[in-house]
């Protein structure tokens, strides 16, 4: 059985207390048969929370240690706290602009784990990996060296050089990398890792969501610009209900 689809978006450093209208209005329309996630700015969590409650609000980045002198972190239970219910880890804003290394992106995702909050954990390669032909190696080593040792609840695929520049993969080279990163989730979890979402990332819009969620193994996106609209956001949405 396919997996329940997951949209996800990922407001970046975007939003502010007069985004919460627009949050209200994205969290009032989501339709059945799919799960829905906003993943916000901290300083929004908690507002946002209170102000949709039972819709799935995230953080974008957690610590990977449970407390400490970390001047500018937040720790897994302090995001629980606030209301969120999830967490990006890895994203390549984060791998790139931070330095995060996969052993620290496995530490976020086990700590984000043990404070009960579901995981978004993102992959994927530069375009000079994929014009080498490198970009399934890369991304899998990627995957083994960053996965926690419990399945987390999703993977998100993000070609690095797809997020806001309007690209996308063939959607022959989205199906390639998915059906090799399932493979290896297998291996590592067994049935658990049939179960593990895999999200694609990287100028997903409503223009070509439907496509994407054609793909086998894709079992929803994560969604940077689109997400912060109700109207270019629900589109995606509700193509990720109809597929
Ligand atoms: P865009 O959808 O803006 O390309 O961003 C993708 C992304 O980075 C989501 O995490």
């Amino acid at each position: 059985m396919a997996n329940r689809k997951l949209v996800a978006g990922n407001w970046k450093m975007h939003g502010t207390a007069d985004s919460i209208a627009e949050i209200v209005r994205i969290a009032a329309a989501v339709p059945a048969g799919v799960d829905v996630a906003l993943c916000l700015p901290a300083t929004l969590i908690e507002r946002a929370a209170r102000a949709v409650p039972g819709f799935a609000i995230g953080g974008q980045d957690v610590h990977g240690e449970a407390k400490g002198a970390f001047t500018g972190d937040l720790a897994a239970h302090q995001l629980h706290d606030a209301g969120a219910r999830l967490v990006i880890v890895g994203h390549s804003e984060r791998r790139d602009g931070h330095r995060e290394s996969d052993g620290q992106v496995r530490a976020k995702a086990i700590s984000a784990m043990a404070a009960a909050l579901d995981v978004i954990l993102c992959v994927g390669e530069s375009f000079a990996e994929r014009e080498a032909g490198r970009a399934v190696a890369t991304v899998s080593a990627q995957l083994d060296a960053s996965l926690p040792p419990a399945a987390p609840d999703a993977v998100a695929y993000e070609p690095i050089w797809a997020i806001g520049t309007g690209r996308i993969p063939s959607l022959e080279d989205i199906g390639e990398m998915h059906s090799a990163l399932r493979g290896r989730l297998v291996a590592l979890y067994g049935e658990a890792g049939v179960a593990v979402r895999l999200l694609y990332g990287g100028s997903v819009k409503p223009s070509n969501a439907a496509e994407i969620f054609g793909v086998a193994d894709v079992d929803g996106a994560l969604v940077g610009g689109a997400s912060l609209t109700a109207a270019d956001f629900l589109p995606i949405v509700v193509a990720a209900a109809n597929s």
